[in-house]
C-alpha cells in the first residue's frame, strides 16, 4: 500500500499560519522521545521558560508553554481568569476578538464590548473613556488582528487598565515573535501566542504567560479553575514543582521544536528578526501595489507579519488560490467572516519571512492575474 506521506507536497506556507519550517526545527522534532518527567526533559522545560521570557521581555515565573494550538491558550487565559460575574471589557476590532468575547461569556463573564470596524485600529480615546468609566476586572484584545491584517496599540491600553487595578489580557498568537512586544513595560497581565507563525515551529503548542498580579486573581479563586487541563495551579506544579508533579504526558518533540525554534530566533537576535518581517512585508506591500492590488489596510496600522490585500473585481478567490497551490505550491489565505471572498491574506512570518520567498508569490501572482 502506498504511503500517504511519501505524496505530500512541499510547500511555500505564505498563509495567516501556519509558516514555514526550517529544517534545523525538523531536525530537533526529530529527536529521541524521551519521557515528559525525565530529568532532560525538566531540563528543557527550564531552558523553555527562559527563553520565551526573554521573547515577551517579562520577568513573570508564570511563564510556560501549553501542550495545544493557539486556542488553548485563549481558553486558558479566560478560563484561569474569569470567575462567574466578573465584569470584562472587550475592545474588537475583528474575528478573534470576537472569538474571545464569545470564550469570556461561556465561563460566565459579563462582557462589555466596544467595537471597531474590521479594517481599522482601536481608538485610544474611546477605549481610555470606556476603561475609565467602569469598573472591569478584566480587559482584553488583541495584539495582531489576523482576520484583518491590523496591529492594535495595545501598549497605550495596559498602563489605563492597571491604573484602574483590572487585569489586562493580550492575544499575541499572530504577532509574538515578529512585533514589538514587552510585556511588562506594556503592563500585560496575561498573554497567549502559538508556535506556528511568528515563532517558525509546526502548530501544537501555545506559549502562554501570567503576571504576579494575575497569578494572585488564580490562587484567590472562589472555586476551582473549571478545566482540568489549563488549569495554571496544576500546571505550575508540573512546571516549576519541587519535586514536579505530573499533570499531563507533554508532548516532547514538540517542546524540542519549539526549543530550536526559540534559539534561532534569540541567535538572530530579537531586534534582527522584527526587521526582517518588516523589510519583507514592505517589499511584499510594495510588489503587490506594483501589480495593482491594494491593501486592505491603510499604511501605518498595517500587521507587518500578515498582509490583508483586496481581490480585484472579476477574480475568483478560490480559483486563484487553487492554482497558487496546485501549479507554484504556495498556500495563501482566505477571508474571515465578513471579509471572506473579499480578501486574501498573505503571511510573512517567521522562516517564510524571505524576501525570495515574496519573489516567489509575487512572480505567481503575475502570471495567474495576467499583469
Ligand atoms: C489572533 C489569533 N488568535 C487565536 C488564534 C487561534 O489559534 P490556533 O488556530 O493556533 O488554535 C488564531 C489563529 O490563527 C489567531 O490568529
Amino acid at each position: 500500500m502506498a504511503n500517504v506521506l511519501d505524496s505530500l507536497d512541499s510547500v511555500l506556507l505564505m498563509g495567516p499560519g501556519p509558516s514555514s519550517v526550517n529544517p534545523k526545527v525538523y531536525q530537533a522534532l526529530s529527536r529521541p522521545t524521551i519521557g515528559h518527567m525525565d530529568a532532560q526533559f525538566t531540563a528543557l522545560m527550564d531552558e523553555l521558560k527562559l527563553s520565551l521570557r526573554k521573547l515577551m521581555f517579562t520577568n513573570n515565573e508564570a511563564t510556560i508553554t501549553l501542550s495545544g494550538t493557539g486556542s488553548s491558550g485563549m481558553e486558558a487565559v479566560m478560563c484561569n481568569l474569569v470567575e462567574e460575574g466578573d465584569q470584562m471589557l472587550m475592545i474588537t476590532n475583528g474575528y478573534f476578538a470576537e472569538r474571545m468575547v464569545d470564550v469570556a461569556g461561556r465561563l460566565g463573564a459579563q462582557v462589555d464590548t466596544l467595537e471597531f470596524p474590521w479594517r481599522s485600529p482601536i481608538d485610544v480615546d474611546q477605549a481610555a473613556a470606556k476603561i475609565k468609566g467602569g469598573s472591569y476586572k478584566l480587559v482584553g484584545m488583541v495584539h495582531g488582528e489576523t482576520s484583518t491584517g491590523v496591529i492594535n496599540p495595545i501598549e497605550k491600553i495596559g498602563p489605563l487598565v492597571a491604573q484602574k487595578g483590572g487585569l489586562f489580557i493580550v492575544d499575541a498568537v499572530t504577532s509574538l515573535g515578529g512585533n514589538e512586544l514587552r510585556m511588562d513595560d506594556w503592563a500585560i497581565d496575561a498573554l497567549y501566542s502559538c508556535s506556528q507563525k511568528c515563532i517558525g515551529c509546526p502548530s501544537g503548542l501555545s506559549p502562554v504567560s501570567f503576571s504576579p498580579r494575575a497569578m494572585e486573581k488564580i490562587l484567590g479563586r472562589k472555586k476551582k479553575v473549571p478545566n482540568f487541563y489549563l488549569d495554571m495551579t496544576l500546571l505550575m506544579k508540573y512546571w516549576d514543582g519541587s519535586p514536579r508533579a505530573y499533570h499531563h504526558t507533554a508532548p516532547a518533540n514538540m517542546y524540542y521544536g519549539l526549543y530550536e525554534a526559540l534559539s534561532l530566533i534569540h541567535e538572530e537576535g530579537i531586534e534582527k528578526v522584527k526587521a526582517r518581517h518588516i523589510a519583507t512585508h514592505e517589499h511584499l506591500a510594495a510588489g503587490l501595489q506594483g501589480l495593482g492590488l491594494s491593501l486592505l489596510v491603510e499604511k501605518g496600522h498595517r500587521l507587518p507579519n500578515l498582509s490583508t490585500v483586496m481581490i480585484p473585481e472579476g477574480v475568483v478567490d478560490l480559483d486563484v488560490r487553487k492554482e497558487l497551490r496546485g501549479t507554484y505550491k504556495i498556500e495563501i489565505g482566505a477571508g474571515l467572516g465578513v471579509l471572506a471572498g473579499k480578501i486574501w491574506r498573505i503571511g510573512t512570518m517567521g522562516h517564510t519571512a524571505q524576501k525570495e520567498h515574496v519573489d516567489k508569490l509575487l512572480g505567481a501572482l503575475k502570471d495567474i492575474l495576467g499583469k
